[in-house]
């Protein structure tokens, strides 16, 4: 299998090193528009193979996609990332230009990719993504839930003095703030998690979660990417080794939930097909209403996205 990694930045760069160390896929082509940047890391991690034990093969190129050919998998790191007081939104107008056409590049020379997209604001660029790329919806999607979910587990494990492997969660909506956990479908080794911590604690974890990629650039001065990069492998993981797994993904909406044309994080299974079902959860009132706010959000950065023409 060969996937392919656009932006060799802190993000990129990690999940590239993620795919090569776990032999996610055989060949690995990093991609970056700063001249020597995606072949010094590419080499770097290849270099980094006889320590750790792996032969994914890792290459590196600047702007050049023939060498992307024939991927199976593309994700799309490329783009800026968060200073401290910006919003995800704030990266709208630059963002969209880069994954405009870093796409174009991707289908070219890899008609029959998947794509996972990462830059933000993520719903909007898999929007952009999407239509740019004109695949189908379900070879599209956008990497936020399982690091959004990977937050609240890891603060969960914390909290209760658990290994996190014990924490089972599921959450939909936007990649930010208007995020949706969902308390109600979250475990301990089968045990709801509302039967071993106080509302008021839970609470507060589901605020921090909502407010979680914020508080990693307040502290570093840029956003994350040791969580954002695994995640964003582990997606390619599902869909190259076919593994069904379900995660929360972002996809564009066609009537799920009763929403239509826009794109938010919902439950799905991944395999070799990409997105191969949409799941629809039942949920109760007060779970419909914050999913509304989330795709109220997302509809309005999606109208930006519209002025500025795509
Ligand atoms: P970074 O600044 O470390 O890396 C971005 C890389 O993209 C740079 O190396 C830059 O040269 C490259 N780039 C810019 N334009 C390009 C183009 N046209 N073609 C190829 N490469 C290009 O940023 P970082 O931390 O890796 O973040 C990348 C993006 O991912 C940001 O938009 C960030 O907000 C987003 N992000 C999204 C997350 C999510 O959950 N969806 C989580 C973490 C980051
Ligand atoms: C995060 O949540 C910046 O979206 C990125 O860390």
């Amino acid at each position: 299998m060969k996937v392919t990694v656009v932006g060799a930045g802190n993000v990129g760069a990690t999940c590239a090193d993620v795919l090569a160390y776990k032999e996610i896929a055989q060949e690995i082509v990093l991609v970056d528009i700063k001249e020597g940047v995606a072949e010094g890391k590419a080499l770097d991690i290849w270099q980094k193979a006889p320590i750790d034990v792996y032969d994914s093969r890792t290459i590196g190129s600047t702007n050049d996609y023939s060498k992307t050919a024939n991927s199976d998998v593309v994700v799309i790191t490329s783009g800026l990332p968060r200073k401290p007081g910006m919003t995800r939104d704030d990266l709208i107008e630059t963002n969209a230009g880069i994954v405009k056409s870093v796409t174009e590049n991707v289908v070219k020379h890899s008609p029959n990719a998947i794509i996972i997209v990462v830059s933000n604001p993520l719903d909007v660029m898999t929007y952009q993504a999407h239509i740019t790329s004109k695949l189908p919806r379900t070879k599209v999607m956008g990497m936020a839930g399982i690091l959004d979910t990977a937050r609240y587990r890891a603060f969960l494990a914390e909290e209760l003095n658990v290994s996190p492997k014990e924490i089972q969660a599921i959450l939909m909506g936007g990649h930010g703030d208007t995020m949706v956990p969902l308390p109600r479908y979250t475990t301990v080794a089968g045990i709801p998690v509302t039967e071993l911590i106080a509302k008021d604690k839970l609470d507060a974890i589901i605020e921090r979660t909502k407010f979680g990629g914020g508080e990693l650039v307040k502290l570093m001065g840029t956003s994350a990417w040791y969580a954002p990069g695994s995640a964003a492998a582990q997606m390619v993981e599902a869909i190259v080794k076919d593994q069904k797994r379900v995660f929360p993904v972002c996809i564009k909406l066609d009537g799920e939930y009763g929403i239509d044309d826009c794109y938010l994080g919902v439950p799905v299974i991944l395999g070799k097909n990409g997105i191969e079902k949409v799941i629809e959860l039942d949920l109760n009132a007060e779970e419909k209403a914050l999913l509304e706010v989330s795709r109220g959000h997302v509809k309005e950065v999606m109208a930006v996205l519209d002025k500025l023409g795509k």
